[in-house]
């Protein structure tokens, strides 16, 4: 027989006083009737049985029988004693004195005080939809689904008692290394297994580096344009963003130092500026690194999507650059396989090593381990070197059908050039239309270009349009871009 699954009633914590004056049939009436009035017990759950019922109260099944009886008998219950009872969707009217207390939800809304984080400053509709040209989603080949698939279900098979106590808050050892391996073969990353901290992203590192690098009065340089979830995730933890702005060798570092040179930290995105997509060049990293020596600033260097190279010579990561450890790396897993996973890891330097994991542990105290031995796996068994590789083809392959399909369709009201690295691209528009028109016309009908005009916080801005390719095979590129095409007509 199929075992019946369980219902929210056999966990009521049911009560009875028995020395009170009403008899326990009656008061096992009352308790479930006011259970169900006040929708603590929706309609249509399942009862216990009277059995149950009788022996997790510790009284005579005939108390209870003559309980449900009585709520057959009056509508609160539907079914058959016996053979399964069931709150009823068809309530009585409340007798006057007991009324059905319903969720107070106005008193909810009316509680709610204003913090920082109430007002709309943070869009945080869900970047999920099919749409192109949505930024940030990724595509997972039948390759990878099927090797991810494998490679859980031995996990999870294997499952042991590792997997069911508290771990490391850093994240599994097995992870961490290979994780290491990874960034010092492909980013010129310095580390050692004990500096990686596994998170569920960048956006989890930013918290848990704001936490720590957090004083009173505290200024950070910003990039402008940037990444708006790095400023406000500055602005809501009391962070003065000081934006700087970029030109076509990345961060003004001159221009920094002017305006803010007692500055904490500075947060970077340095191998592909987002959005404008430029390289931090050489002489600028020397500068930002020097500056950071001297005034005992950190540099918050966010290496998105760096995995996605597809030509000209990348430049190794900051970091390895890096000769007095003042730069905390971050990376993620959720750009390189998808962002439903949430796993990510910040290389943390040694100075900052013992703040970085308390404040981990106080926020959540470790990673699912489970969702780590998955990607530890599929690391140390070449599937993800594998899924790289494939991925970085497709989305080449993507990138330049949809810059020809732009060219074509609308070459005469933009300027785009394939960028290096990414998943996203900038195209630049002609004869001063406005980005963010352009955005407002295009979804509606059914197509997301992000306005880089609103990216920006006091730089002049330039009017462009953001649009992730990485996420959109091919045969979507060209009717998506003629939907654009017509919004420019
Ligand atoms: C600049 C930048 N950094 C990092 C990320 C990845 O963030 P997360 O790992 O929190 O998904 C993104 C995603 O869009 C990004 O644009």
């Amino acid at each position: 027989m199929k075992e019946q699954r369980r219902s929210w009633a056999n966990l009521y914590a049911w009560q009875l006083t028995r020395s009170g004056d009403a008899p326990l049939f009656r008061q096992i009436y009352r308790q479930i009737r006011s259970a169900i009035l006040s929708q603590s017990l929706r309609p249509g759950t399942k009862l216990p049985s009277t059995r149950q019922l009788a022996s997790q109260l510790k009284v005579s099944r005939s108390a209870v029988v003559s309980a449900y009886e009585q709520l057959l008998a009056e509508g609160y219950a539907t079914g058959k004693i016996g053979s399964g009872s069931y709150v009823s969707s068809d309530l009585p009217e409340p007798v006057e004195g007991q009324g059905a207390r319903r969720p107070a939800k106005t008193a909810a809304r009316s509680v709610a005080t204003e913090t920082p984080l109430s007002g709309d400053f943070v869009d945080v509709t869900v970047q999920g939809e099919e749409r192109p040209f949505n930024l940030g989603r990724t595509l997972v080949d039948i390759r990878t689904m099927e090797l991810w698939r494998r490679t859980s279900a031995r996990v999870f098979r294997a499952l042991g008692h590792d997997h069911f106590g508290y771990s490391d808050p850093r994240g599994l050892p097995r992870l961490r290394k290979a994780i290491c391996d990874y960034l010092r073969a492909a980013r010129a990353v310095r580390c050692e297994p004990e500096q990686i901290v596994v998170t569920s992203g960048t956006q989890h590192a930013l918290d848990l580096i704001i936490r720590v690098l957090r004083q009173s009065d505290m200024q950070a340089w910003i990039e402008d344009p940037g990444y708006s979830l790095t400023r406000q995730a500055l602005i809501a933890a009391g962070v003065k963003a000081r934006p700087i702005a970029v030109d076509g060798q990345g961060i003004d570092v001159g221009a920094g130092i002017s305006s803010a040179p007692r500055a904490r930290a500075v947060f970077v995105t340095p191998s592909h500026q987002f959005p404008t997509g430029v390289v931090l060049a050489m002489a600028r990293r020397l500068e930002l690194l020097s500056w950071a020596r001297e005034n005992k600033a950190w540099i918050v260097e966010d290496d998105y999507a760096s995995e996605f190279r597809y030509g000209g010579r990348a430049l190794a990561s900051l970091q390895g650059l890096d000769d007095s450890e003042r730069v905390i790396y971050v990376g993620t897993l959720n750009k390189a396989l998808f962002p439903g996973l949430r796993l990510g890891y910040a290389v943390v330097p040694p100075a900052l090593s013992k703040a970085f994991v308390t404040a981990r542990y106080l926020v959540d105290r470790q990673p699912s381990s489970l969702a780590q031995a998955v990607v530890a796996d599929f690391i140390e068994e070449g599937h993800f070197a594998g899924h790289i590789r494939r991925m970085r083809l497709q989305y080449k392959d993507q990138r330049d059908v949809l810059v020809a399909a732009l060219r074509q369709r609308l070459g005469g009201e933009i300027t785009v050039d394939p960028p290096d690295q990414g998943m996203h691209l900038v195209a630049y528009l002609r004869r001063g239309r406005s980005d963010v028109a352009i955005e407002r016309a295009a979804g509606d009908r059914g197509v997301i270009v992000r306005a880089m005009s609103r990216m920006y916080a006091a730089a002049p801005k330039r009017s462009a349009l953001v649009m992730g390719f990485s996420g959109y095979p091919r045969r979507m590129i060209a009717p998506a871009v003629a939907r654009l095409a017509k919004v420019f007509a």
